[in-house]
């Protein structure tokens, strides 16, 4: 039986369009299941819309809309940037949708039920923007310690949710079973958030743009409960390939991975494990990323008004740069900068230089001398030998940074493997020889540009699909395919891969 494989991103707030740091998130997300794929996994990847809240129901009211319509506007963008980017993602869930809110609803009954949950009064710091409950304690200098901005005192009826009932459960869940990775956001947690933890309020009177309950007429589900279910209900999705039993029961064999952002790691490594405890289910694995900033080191978000739009990026720089500059220049788990000059300067040093200059130096070679006929290995090489490469180790390597989410790592184990192949040109100096030794270095050439083109091809995915159609090679990539020999082959004419900014 296949391998099975769900990975998830947070469900973003349609009230503005996404930029370049919900990319990231998705990006990620994308890689690792188009990699997961090449590894013989069944995978699901489910990305969707957070539509609920009080911040969505102002922002609809202010551009004086129903909210229904002025989220389906702006989640038709979400969309098509999506698509523009490449993601493969099974299912795009929406908390409108009647699929998830009929779920909700029942999963409240079902909680209350079990006596999870209670009615009584909330008092505390809201910040609209997080439309999340701070202590006095967590703000900084009296602002939301997440935002920066003012946050308001509330005092309203409310459900609640017995969370702090499981306290020393999760402490222990945290500490001891690598929920969360990287493992050093954990200490940030338990000491930041779970010697205070207190319930969880998850009814509002105050707005009504949320999931009503059955069970008392005034109140609408606060966000987190709403769109936490969001990773259950999409598995009842007609395009869901799991069922939810399948993923979240106990006994549950589908390898599981949710991408967040580290400022969201809070609900997704605290709220989010009890609330799968209450149902008896499985616990989360969470990957938490780092922010990506400005050039001054400042997080980019909408209400700083320092984004980027990344429409604009991939018809400047096209997706595969896009995704590879992400995937590659951020350090996974840290912050990372992205400007214009950083991403221009890793296309010219690297995309340009190391990769498509290999392709295109390679061809040029094979048609000049063999016209376009990859010519076969006759010697054995000592440039060839010396450079020592083992694709064994070099695939080895690759995987057990995929296996361990060290997305950056990844790369860089195959930038390595490029620059190599480069040096071997530079030593050879294949445009100086003939005969066998100038057959045996292109052939070489080609069947590592192919290695390299198939390892890669869960990022660039537009590029690495020129280079086959450059070999003839139909297969899709699979790490049970490396290590092919071209030889005979009569090579198509090759597509330019990346161009110099
Ligand atoms: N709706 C909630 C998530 C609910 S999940 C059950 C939410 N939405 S959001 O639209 O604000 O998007 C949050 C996600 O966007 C974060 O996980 C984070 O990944 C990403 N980012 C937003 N700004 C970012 C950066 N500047 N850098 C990287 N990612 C950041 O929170």
């Amino acid at each position: 039986m296949k391998k099975k494989f769900y990975v998830t991103t947070p469900i973003y707030y349609p009230n503005d369009k996404l930029h370049i740091g919900h990319a990231y998130t998705t990006t990620l997300a994308d890689y690792i299941s188009r990699y997961k794929k090449m590894q013989g996994y069944e995978t699901m990847f489910v990305t969707g819309s957070d539509e609920h809240g009080q911040k969505i129901q102002d922002k609809a009211k202010e551009k004086n809309q129903d909210p229904l319509k002025f989220v389906t506007n702006i989640i038709n963008e979400f969309k098509n940037l999506w698509d523009k980017l490449g993601i493969d993602n099974d299912v795009f869930i929406r908390t409108t949708d009647k699929i998830h809110m009929d779920y909700v609803k029942k999963s409240f009954t079902e909680l209350s039920e079990k006596g999870f949950i209670y009615k009584s009064k909330y008092e505390g710091m809201y910040c609209k923007t997080d439309e999340s409950f701070y202590t006095e304690t967590q703000l900084n200098d009296g602002k939301c310690p997440d935002c920066g901005k003012v946050v308001s005192k509330i005092s309203e009826e409310s459900y609640f949710l017995k969370i702090s009932d499981f306290k020393e459960w999760i402490k222990e869940k945290l500490l001891n079973n690598n929920l969360l990775i990287p493992s050093y956001r954990v200490s940030e947690l338990v000491n930041n958030f779970i010697n205070e933890l207190k319930d969880l309020s998850i009814t509002r009177t105050s707005f009504d743009w949320g999931i009503k309950i059955n069970e008392d007429n005034l109140h609408v589900i606060y966000v987190w409960l709403d769109a936490l279910q969001n990773y259950i209900t999409a598995l009842l999705y007609p395009n869901s390939k799991f069922t939810i039993d399948e993923v979240w029961s106990k006994d549950s064999k589908v390898e599981l991975l949710q991408l967040v952002g580290k400022e969201i790691t809070r609900f997704h490594c605290i709220y989010w494990p009890v609330i799968l405890k209450m149902k008896n289910y499985r616990e989360p694995k969470v990957l938490a990323h780092g922010w990506l900033v400005t050039d001054s080191g400042e997080k980019m978000s909408k209400s700083k008004g320092n984004v980027i739009d990344p429409i604009k990026l991939i018809e400047t720089y096209g997706r595969d740069a896009l995704r590879f500059y992400l995937i590659n220049n951020i350090i996974t788990g840290e912050d990372g900068k992205f400007s214009n000059e950083l991403i221009e300067g890793m296309i010219n040093g690297l995309l340009v230089n190391k990769y498509s200059n290999l392709v295109a130096r390679t061809d040029a070679m094979v048609n000049k001398y063999f016209e376009g006929i990859v010519p076969s290995k006759k010697v054995d090489l000592k440039e060839y030998r010396e450079m020592k490469i083992d694709l064994n180790k070099i695939k080895k390597q690759y995987i057990t940074y995929m296996d361990n989410y060290e997305f950056s790592n990844s790369t860089k184990e195959l930038v390595k493997y490029v620059e190599e192949i480069n040096g071997f040109i530079d030593k050879t100096e294949p445009w100086k020889k003939e005969g066998d030794e100038l057959e045996t270095i292109l052939n070489h050439l080609v069947n590592e540009i192919y290695n390299i083109s198939t390892m890669i091809s869960p990022i660039l995915i537009d590029s690495y699909k020129k280079v086959y159609v450059w070999l003839g090679e139909k297969e899709i990539p699979s790490f049970k395919n490396l290590d092919k020999d071209f030889a005979k082959t009569k090579l198509s004419k090759v597509e330019h891969l990346f161009s110099r900014i």
